[in-house]
Parts: structure tokens; C-alpha cells; sequence
């Protein structure tokens, strides 16, 4: 890894006050501004009202249920407050020139119906049932996300569905694919900087040479009913799109391994080394604020705490993440605002990655014993600290996998 000085971290200060009334009036002065610079995916069919998750309940009760808990569902601006805050800012930065660059993929609604002050229950359900059914196949790169929508008919795997009058259902190939995921699930700012690339990822890595899917990891399924009006079937698709705790598809993704390496009389040498064995594109992925941390520490022969890392200090040894930089070569730079990237250590599908530390033990007695955990966080903490985010759940770390070692 090559050696950079630990980020500074700049602040920013904000005005919390009136923050949603204020969100829809910059959000209603960036339609005008900035319409012009979005692609909107095209549609067939404009004049179908699109429905609510709460109409597919009905007759699609488990998987509605499912989907009801998932990220996808909580998408929103006023459900996921860190891309909230995030959006809320990069508005008044750039004058609402990111209403269109952001919000399509988090809140797809609003922008296929225009319904951007959602009155429509639909308009406020994130990444919703209507929107991912009615995408019918690749559309052009600069359409945000770049997909062609189809609004007449649901669509899915089942070739021969049971018809039902409340909705046209069809067959595509497409939603099969990574590429379907790959649509949003793959960003570049304005500048062209690569903010996220989960799917180009998975498309270097050995998964895609197999033919092992997105969904085949991120939405196991078994035999059962789509529907309570609709025959069994040897594959109903999971939509919790739940983390290694509910599905164990993806537990044990990355193993954790250390050994001592060459001391001197008041130094230790530790190597510790990861390695991403089971997800299908590198650790972490996904935008910048998603990091996964080494936290090591040494104690002696009586259990007391003789050294212990502090990972935000110690980036390059203690950290896997994407370190973005702005013009003037400052960072962590927001993703709005980012040039370069200064460096990426995450690692790849299949990839291991080695860091030393090195432990002064000054006259500590040995023998010592050195834990490690590798833990994964969904936001950095001075990001937390910046937009006064709750530490559960932005800044929980969960465990992936640990190791310990003995130093005679
Ligand atoms: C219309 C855009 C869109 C499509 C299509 C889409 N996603 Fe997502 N996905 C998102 C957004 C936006 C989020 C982030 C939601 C949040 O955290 O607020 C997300 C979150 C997720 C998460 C949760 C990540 C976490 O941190 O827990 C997983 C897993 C996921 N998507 C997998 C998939 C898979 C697999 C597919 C294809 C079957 C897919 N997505 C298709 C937009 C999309
Ligand atoms: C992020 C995109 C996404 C969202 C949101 C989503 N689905 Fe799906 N859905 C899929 C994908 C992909 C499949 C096919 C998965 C597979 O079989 O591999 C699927 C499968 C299905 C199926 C079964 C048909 C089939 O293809 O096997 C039904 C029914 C369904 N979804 C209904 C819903 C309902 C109802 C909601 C909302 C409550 C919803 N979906 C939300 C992507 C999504
Ligand atoms: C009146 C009951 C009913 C309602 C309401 C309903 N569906 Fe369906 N849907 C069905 C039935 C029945 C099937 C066929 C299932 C089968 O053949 O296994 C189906 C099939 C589907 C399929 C699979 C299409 C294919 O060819 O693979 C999707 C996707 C789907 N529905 C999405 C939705 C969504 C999204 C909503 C809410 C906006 C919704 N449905 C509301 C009854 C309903
Ligand atoms: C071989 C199985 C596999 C495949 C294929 C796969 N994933 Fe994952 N994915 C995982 C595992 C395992 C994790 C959880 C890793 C961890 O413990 O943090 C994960 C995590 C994620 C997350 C959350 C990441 C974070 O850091 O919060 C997203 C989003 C995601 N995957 C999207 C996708 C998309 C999109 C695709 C297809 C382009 C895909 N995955 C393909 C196994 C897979
Ligand atoms: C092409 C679609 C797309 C665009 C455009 C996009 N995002 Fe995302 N964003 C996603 C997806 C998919 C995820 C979930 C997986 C991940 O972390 O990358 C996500 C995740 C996030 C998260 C992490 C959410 C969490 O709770 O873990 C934040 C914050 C975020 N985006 C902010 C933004 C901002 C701000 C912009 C505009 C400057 C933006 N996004 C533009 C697709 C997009």
C-alpha cells in the first residue's frame, strides 16, 4: 500500500433548522435549473399511474413484507437520513445541479410521474416495486439510471404467469442479469469519477466468468407461492436484500489471518492479512462512506492493554475503503465534489491484502497476545459527526471475522 498522511477532516457547519421545507424549495428551484442536465430513462406509456407497494400487498403479501424492511425501501431522503443530509447538501452546493444526478436511482418514483412534491404515497417508497418491474431492458448510458421503462406491464422471470386484471405481467430476460442491478448499482460523478462500481467489480471477478448473479446471492429462493392467487413454484425470490446476518448466502465473506513477523527488544512486527473469499465484488463496496476497519490490539502476559490502533488516525494500515480528493487536492472530498480518486484499498472479489504494524512494547512483558477484528461501517465517523446522524445504525460495526495470535 502506498503511504499517504491521515485525512484531515474538514467540517462543515449546518443549519438544521426547517431542514425538509427547505429541501422542497431548493428541490423546486433545481427543477427549473437543472432539468435540462438530466437524461431521464425513456418511457413507454406515460399515462400510467404508477402503484404503490401498499396495492401489491394484496396478493403479494411475503414479498411485500420483505421489501417493506429492505434498503430499497428506505431509500428516501426522509427515511435514509445520510443519503438525506448528503442529497440536502450537494443541493445547496452546486445550486441544485445534483437533484438530478443523485435522486433518480435513491427516489425513482418522482422522477418517472413527476411527482417531485410526492403527494402520491408511491412518489416516497425509494427504490419501489413499480419502478424495478416496470424497467423492460438496457436503455442509453447517459439515462439516469440507463434503463427503458415499460409501464404497462410488470415485469419477471415467470414465463407463462397466472393473468390478473389489476396488472399486465411479462417475461424479461433482462431482470435476470447483473446488468439489471449494474444499472444503479454503478456511479460516476459529473466528473467521471467512479464513485461506486459494485457491478463493474463483479464483472472482473471469477463470479461473473461462472454465471453467478447479483441475485443469485442477493435474493435466495426457494420453492413457493409469488402469489396467494398463483400456482407453486420452484423459485420465489427473496426481496429483504438483508445483510450477512439474515442471509447466509453471504456470511463468512472475508476471513482474517496474522502472524508476528521480525522483532527488536521494544518492537513487535504483526502482519495481518484479508481476504475476500465469498462476495461477488470487492470489500467494501459501494460508495466511499462504506469502509471496513482493522482494530488490533496487543496485550501482555497480565492482560493488560499495552497498544491498540485507532483505524481514522491510521488509514493506510487500519482502513479499506475509497478516499476521494477535490480540485485543490483536499480530502475526503463529497462525492459531488471529487476529482480523484487518491486512493482505493478496497479489496477485490478473490483478492487478499496485507498490512504490517508495528507495535512498540517498550518494557511490557511478553508473552503477548495480539486480537484483531475486521469490521465493517456504513458511514465514517467525521460524516457522522458533520450531519448529526445517529450512531445506530450509520455508525454500528459489524463483525466480519477476527483472529488472535500469541508473541512469546
Ligand atoms: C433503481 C435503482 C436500483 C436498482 C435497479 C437496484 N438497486 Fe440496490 N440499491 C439502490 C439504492 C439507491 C440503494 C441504497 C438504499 C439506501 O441505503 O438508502 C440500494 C441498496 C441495495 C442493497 C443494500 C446495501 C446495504 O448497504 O445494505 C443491496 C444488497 C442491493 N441494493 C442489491 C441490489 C441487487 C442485487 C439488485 C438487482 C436485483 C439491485 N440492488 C437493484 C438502488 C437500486
Ligand atoms: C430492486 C429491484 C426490485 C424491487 C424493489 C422489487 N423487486 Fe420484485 N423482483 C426483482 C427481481 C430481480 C426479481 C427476479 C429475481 C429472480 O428470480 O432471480 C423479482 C421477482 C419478483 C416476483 C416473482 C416473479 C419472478 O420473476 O420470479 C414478484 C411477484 C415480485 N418480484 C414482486 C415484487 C413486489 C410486489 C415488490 C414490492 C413490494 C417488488 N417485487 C420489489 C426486483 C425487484
Ligand atoms: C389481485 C392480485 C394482485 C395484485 C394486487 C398484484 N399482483 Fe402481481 N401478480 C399476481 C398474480 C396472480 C401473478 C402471477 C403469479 C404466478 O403466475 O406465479 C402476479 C405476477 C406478478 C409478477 C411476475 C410477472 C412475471 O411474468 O414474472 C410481478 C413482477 C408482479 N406480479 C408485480 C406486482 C406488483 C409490483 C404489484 C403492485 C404494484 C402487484 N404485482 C400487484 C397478482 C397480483
Ligand atoms: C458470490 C456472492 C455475491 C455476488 C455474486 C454479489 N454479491 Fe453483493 N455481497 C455479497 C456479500 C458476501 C456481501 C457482504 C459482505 C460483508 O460482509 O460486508 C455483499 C454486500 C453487498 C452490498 C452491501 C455492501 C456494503 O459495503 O455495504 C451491496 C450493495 C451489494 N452486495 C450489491 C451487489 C450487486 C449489485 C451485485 C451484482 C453486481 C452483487 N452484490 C453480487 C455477495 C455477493
Ligand atoms: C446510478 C445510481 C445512483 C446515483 C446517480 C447516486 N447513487 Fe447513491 N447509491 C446508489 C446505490 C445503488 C447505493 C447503494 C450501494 C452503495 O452504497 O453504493 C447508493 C448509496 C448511497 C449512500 C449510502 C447509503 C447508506 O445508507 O449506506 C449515500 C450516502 C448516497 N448513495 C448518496 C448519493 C448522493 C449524494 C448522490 C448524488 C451526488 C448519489 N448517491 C447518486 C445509487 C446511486
Amino acid at each position: 500500500m502506498t503511504t499517504l498522511p491521515t485525512p484531515r477532516y474538514h467540517r462543515r457547519t449546518l443549519t438544521r433548522t426547517r431542514l425538509a421545507a427547505m429541501a422542497s424549495l431548493v428541490a423546486l428551484l433545481a427543477v427549473a435549473d437543472a432539468a435540462s442536465g438530466y437524461t431521464p430513462p425513456p418511457l413507454l406509456h406515460t399515462d400510467v399511474n404508477p402503484q404503490s407497494a401498499l396495492t401489491c400487498r394484496s396478493c403479494h403479501v411475503d414479498i411485500t413484507t420483505q421489501w417493506s424492511a429492505s434498503a430499497h425501501a428506505g431509500a428516501d431522503q426522509r427515511k435514509n437520513l445520510l443519503f438525506g443530509q448528503m442529497y440536502f447538501t450537494s443541493l445547496r452546493a452546486t445550486r441544485g445541479a445534483t437533484m438530478v444526478k443523485c435522486a433518480p436511482c435513491h427516489e425513482t418514483i418522482p422522477f418517472v410521474s413527476n411527482d417531485f412534491e410526492k403527494l402520491r404515497d408511491v412518489s416516497a417508497e425509494g427504490v419501489t416495486c413499480v419502478y424495478c418491474h416496470t424497467v423492460s431492458g438496457p436503455g442509453p448510458e447517459d439515462a439516469i439510471p440507463p434503463f427503458t421503462l415499460d409501464l404497462r406491464y410488470y415485469h419477471g422471470t415467470i414465463r407463462l404467469p397466472v393473468q390478473v386484471k389489476d396488472h399486465g405481467s411479462a417475461y424479461s430476460d433482462f431482470i435476470t442479469k447483473s446488468d439489471y442491478c449494474g444499472g444503479c448499482h454503478r456511479y460516476s460523478n459529473q466528473n467521471g469519477v467512479p464513485i461506486s462500481d459494485t457491478f463493474g467489480e463483479w464483472k472482473r471477478s471469477k463470479y461473473a466468468k461462472q454465471g453467478i448473479t447479483c441475485q443469485k446471492c442477493h435474493m435466495p429462493g426457494g420453492p413457493g407461492r409469488n402469489s396467494s392467487m398463483g400456482p407453486a413454484r420452484p423459485r420465489v425470490a427473496d426481496h429483504s436484500f438483508a445483510g450477512p446476518d439474515r442471509n447466509r448466502e453471504l456470511q463468512g465473506a472475508a476471513t482474517l489471518t496474522l502472524r508476528s513477523g521480525a522483532r527488536s527488544p521494544d518492537t513487535l512486527r504483526v502482519v495481518a492479512q484479508v481476504s475476500n473469499v465469498g462476495a461477488g465484488h470487492s470489500i467494501p463496496t459501494g460508495n466511499d462512506q462504506h469502509v471496513v476497519l482493522i482494530r488490533i490490539r496487543v496485550t501482555d502476559v497480565d492482560g493488560r492493554i499495552v497498544w491498540e490502533n485507532d483505524p481514522f488516525q491510521d488509514w493506510d494500515h487500519s482502513v479499506f475503503g475509497l478516499l476521494l480528493a477535490n480540485e485543490l487536492g483536499a480530502y475526503p472530498a463529497d462525492t459531488w465534489t471529487a476529482v480523484k480518486i487518491l486512493s482505493d484499498t478496497r479489496v477485490a472479489a478473490g483478492a487478499s491484502s496485507q498490512t504490517r504494524f508495528i507495535v512498540p512494547v517498550g518494557d511490557a512483558k511478553g508473552p503477548f497476545r495480539v486480537a484483531a477484528q475486521l469490521l465493517h461501517r456504513r458511514a465514517r465517523p467525521e460524516t457522522i459527526a458533520a450531519y448529526g446522524l445517529p450512531e445506530d445504525p450509520y455508525g454500528i460495526e459489524r463483525l466480519m471475522a477476527e483472529a488472535a495470535i500469541e508473541i512469546p
